[in-house]
């Protein structure tokens, strides 16, 4: 109204929109903020820093209540940049998913680390000692924290991560496709990919070549979108509730709108929400 001068409108910037994580993420804030009376408009960045940061200084700017922020890949492994643009944001700012490591704004995620140790520990359990990994963009994001709690569980198996099965991903189907050849070709026997697209496009790759999963080679992927896809896919995955993960991003967004205080007290005393993943053992 006027008086308050809201504009009952959410903001909601994801990395990736074709990315099923996302568009259901984005489904379950939209029911958080519809039930508070608010609608939510979604824009993407495409992982692209250039194209975040003038949504964040145009779109957001515009006049929104409050804003969700997915950062992209190539801005949230900069924070120094990242917090830069955020404090220039006229609202109130909840980070979700990819959260940063030094806690300088709200945000709510998972456990990136545990989630790289549940996939190792089961297929440590499964007896493989052949393990590869596809990850991230070799510096400190998400598929690399993951990268890390998996590794880390490895090493401690006696089982070390092979620089020749240690590949850099992208999060796309792309790149898990292209690092099909350096998993065969190097005699892998279990791959983890951090997130489903990548672990899609490496059973694509696989099935290019004649081998089946988990005959030929066992697959876990990150997210658990297949069984939204309601894909018979026999791929063990590390699911993300993002129905928790929206409630948790948007109690926390929703405390700061209309919070007394002048400029941005949230950026002074942040809050984080850090949730636990769990492994959806599909055999
Ligand atoms: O699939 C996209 C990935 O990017 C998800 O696993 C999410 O957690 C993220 O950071």
């Amino acid at each position: 109204s006027l008086l308050t001068k809201r504009t009952m409108l959410i903001a909601l910037i994801v990395p990736d929109i074709e990315n099923l994580f996302f568009a259901a993420l984005a489904r379950c804030l939209e029911e958080s903020c519809q039930a508070a009376g608010y609608e939510l408009v979604i824009a993407n960045s495409n992982d692209r820093r250039a194209v975040e940061r003038d949504l964040l200084q145009h779109v957001v700017a515009r006049g929104v209540d409050g804003l969700f922020l997915i950062p992209a890949r190539e801005s949230y492994v900069d924070e120094v940049g990242l917090r830069e643009d955020v404090r220039r944001v006229p609202c109130p700012v909840t980070l979700i998913d990819r959260l940063v490591s030094a806690q300088w704004c709200d945000g709510a995620g998972f456990d990136n680390v545990l989630g790289g140790a549940l996939a190792a520990r089961r297929l440590l359990e499964a007896g493989h000692t052949r393990i590869g990994c596809i990850s991230g963009d070799g510096r400190e994001g998400s598929a690399n924290r993951r990268r890390r709690g998996f590794a880390d569980v490895l090493e401690q198996a006696g089982v070390p991560l092979e620089s020749m099965l240690d590949v850099a991903g992208d999060y796309r189907f792309d790149g898990g496709y292209a690092a099909t050849a350096a998993m065969v070709d190097n005699g892998a026997t279990a791959v983890f990919c951090c997130n489903d697209l990548m672990a899609m496009g490496l059973l694509r790759g696989l099935r290019e070549r004649g081998l089946s999963v988990p005959a030929d080679m066992s697959v876990i992927g990150y997210d658990n979108i297949m069984e939204r896809f309601g894909m018979q896919i026999e791929v063990t995955t590390v699911e993300q509730d993002v129905a928790q993960l929206a409630r948790a991003a948007w109690e926390l967004l929703s405390a700061r709108i209309g919070a007394p205080g002048e400029g941005h007290p949230w950026l002074a005393e942040p809050r984080t929400r850090v949730l636990a993943p769990c492994l959806v053992d599909k055999g």
